[in-house]
C-alpha cells in the first residue's frame, strides 16, 4: 500500500519513519526489488539473467540508459570508458600526504572528491551531456583509483591502464601488475570478477544511493556526490559487511569455536552480529547471493583450494543459519557480501580493499540515480525529525 503524503507538505503534518522502513523518498525506473520473493531487477531484467548473460559494462550502460545497448551502442561505449580511465598526473601526488597504511576507503573519499577540481568542464549539472560526461569518467577512473590505493599501500609503482583488456583484467593487472611482471587472470577469475561488479551495480535506494541522491538534491557536484556514497559505504551495516565477514572468519579461526560466535549472534544481551547475514529489504535469499555462492564455487575450484580452513567456517556457518530456529524466524539469510568477501580473498585480493571493490562497482548505480534525480522535476531532500529535547526555558542569569 502507498500512502502518498505529498499534499501534506507544508501543512504541519508529517511521517515518522525511523530508518525509512516504510517512506519511499523518491520515484526511480533504474531498479525493482520484492524483498519478500527474492526478486532483483534492473530496467526489468532479472539479476541472474543478466549474471548469465551480459557483463557490467553492459550493465552499467542499462542503468544510465534504461535500455540494453545494440551492439554498435555498446562498443561505442566501452571505447568511451577506454578512453577515460587515466586519472590527471598531479593526482598521483595526492598519495604521498596519505600514511602507507591509511584505509583506502579513507583515500578513496578524499580522491573521487577532488576529481571536481580537475573536470570543471563537465560540472554544470543542468546539461545532460556533462552529466553523461561524469558518468563516463566515474566508470573508468574508479579502478585507477582503487588500485592505485592498492598499491601505495605496498610500495610499489602505480600500473597505468591497459585498453586492451577488459574491464575487469585491466583492474586486475592495475592491482597485481608491475613494470617487471605483467598479470594475466585466468578467464575463471576475470570473469568471477566482472561478475562481483556486475552484482553490485545497484540496489536502489539504499543508505549510499540516498545518501548520494540527498547530497545531489542541494546541488553539489557529482564527483563530490559519489564522495558522500563511499563515506556511507564504508561502515559495516553496509558495504564495509564484505571485509568484516572476513574479519569475523578469521576471529573464529577454528570450526570448534563457530558455536560460540553463532551463540552470541543470538544473546540479545551481546551486540555482535553474523556479519553477512540478513538484509533490510530481503526477506528471502538474496538473489545476488545465489550467483556469488555458484560463482565461489568455481573460483575456488579453478584455483584448487576447494579445502581453505576459511571456506570450511563459512560453509558451516551458512549451514546453521539455514537449520537454526533463530535465523530462520528472523529470515536472516547469507547475503552478497557474504560470498563476495571469500572469492576476493581467493583471487589475492586484500580484506581492507573489498568495500572499495563494493564501491567502484556500485559507482554506476551511484551516478544512475544521481542523473535519474537531476533529469526530472526536484526538490531539495529535507527530512523533518520528532523533537525530543527541553521545551522552551530561559537562559539562566
Ligand atoms: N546476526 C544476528 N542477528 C541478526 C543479524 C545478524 N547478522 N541481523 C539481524 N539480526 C537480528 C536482530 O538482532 C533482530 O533481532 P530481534 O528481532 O530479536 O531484535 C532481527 O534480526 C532484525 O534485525 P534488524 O536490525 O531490525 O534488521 P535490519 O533490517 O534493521 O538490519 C542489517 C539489516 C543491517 C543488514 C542486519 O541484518 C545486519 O546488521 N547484518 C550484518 C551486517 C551485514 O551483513 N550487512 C550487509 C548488508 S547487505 C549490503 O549492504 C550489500
Amino acid at each position: 500500500d502507498v500512502v502518498d503524503v505529498r499534499p501534506l507538505t507544508g501543512s504541519g503534518r508529517f511521517t515518522y519513519d525511523p530508518g525509512f522502513v516504510s517512506t519511499a523518498a523518491c520515484e526511480s525506473k533504474i531498479t525493482y526489488i520484492d524483498g519478500g520473493a527474492g526478486v532483483l531487477l534492473h530496467g526489468g531484467y532479472p539479476i541472474e539473467q543478466l549474471a548469465e548473460h551480459s557483463d557490467y559494462l553492459e550493465v552499467c550502460y542499462l542503468l544510465l540508459n534504461g535500455e540494453l545497448p545494440t551492439p554498435e551502442e555498446k562498443d561505442k561505449f566501452v571505447n568511451i570508458v577506454k578512453n577515460h580511465t587515466m586519472v590527471h598526473e598531479q593526482m598521483n601526488h595526492f598519495f604521498n600526504g596519505f600514511r602507507r597504511d591509511a584505509h583506502p576507503m579513507a583515500i578513496m573519499v578524499a580522491c573521487v572528491g577532488a576529481l571536481s577540481a580537475f573536470y570543471h568542464d563537465s560540472l554544470d549539472i543542468d546539461n545532460a551531456h556533462h552529466r553523461e560526461v561524469c558518468a563516463y569518467r566515474l566508470v573508468a577512473k574508479m579502478p585507477t583509483i582503487a588500485a592505485m590505493c592498492y598499491k601505495y599501500s605496498i610500495g610499489q609503482p602505480f600500473q597505468y591502464p591497459r585498453n586492451d583488456l577488459s574491464y575487469a583484467e585491466n583492474f586486475l593487472h592495475m592491482m597485481f601488475g608491475t613494470p617487471c611482471a605483467e598479470y594475466k587472470p585466468s578467464p575463471v577469475l576475470a570473469k568471477a570478477m566482472d561478475k562481483i561488479f556486475l552484482l553490485h551495480a545497484d540496489h536502489e535506494q539504499n543508505a549510499s544511493t540516498s545518501t548520494v541522491r540527498l547530497a545531489g538534491s542541494s546541488g553539489a557536484n557529482p564527483f563530490a556526490c559519489i564522495a558522500s556514497g563511499i563515506a556511507a559505504l564504508w561502515g559495516p551495516a553496509h558495504g564495509g559487511a564484505n571485509e568484516a565477514v572476513l574479519t569475523m572468519l578469521e576471529e573464529i579461526g577454528d570450526e570448534s569455536k563457530i558455536e560460540e560466535f553463532v551463540a552470541r549472534a543470538k544473546d540479545p544481551n551481546d551486540s555482535f552480529r553474523l556479519m553477512g547475514f540478513g538484509h533490510r529489504v530481503y526477506r528471502n535469499f538474496d538473489p545476488r547471493a545465489k550467483v556469488m555462492k555458484k560463482t565461489c564455487d568455481e573460483v575456488l575450484h579453478e584455483l584448487g583450494i576447494d579445502d581453505d580452513p576459511l571456506l570450511k567456517i563459512a560453509k558451516r556457518l551458512e549451514q546453521i543459519a539455514l537449520e537454526d530456529e533463530y535465523f530462520v524466524q528472523r529470515k536472516l539469510y547469507p547475503n552478497v557480501d557474504f560470498y563476495s568477501g571469500i572469492i576476493l580473498k581467493a583471487i589475492g585480493i586484500p580484506t581492507t580493499m573489498f568495500t572499495v571493490i563494493f564501491a567502484l562497482s556500485r559507482t554506476i548505480g551511484w551516478i544512475s540515480h544521481w542523473n535519474e534525480f537531476h533529469s526530472s522535476p526536484n526538490k531539495i531532500g529535507r527530512p523533518r525529525q520528532l523533537y525530543t529535547g527541553p521545551s522552551k526555558r530561559d537562559y539562566p542569569e
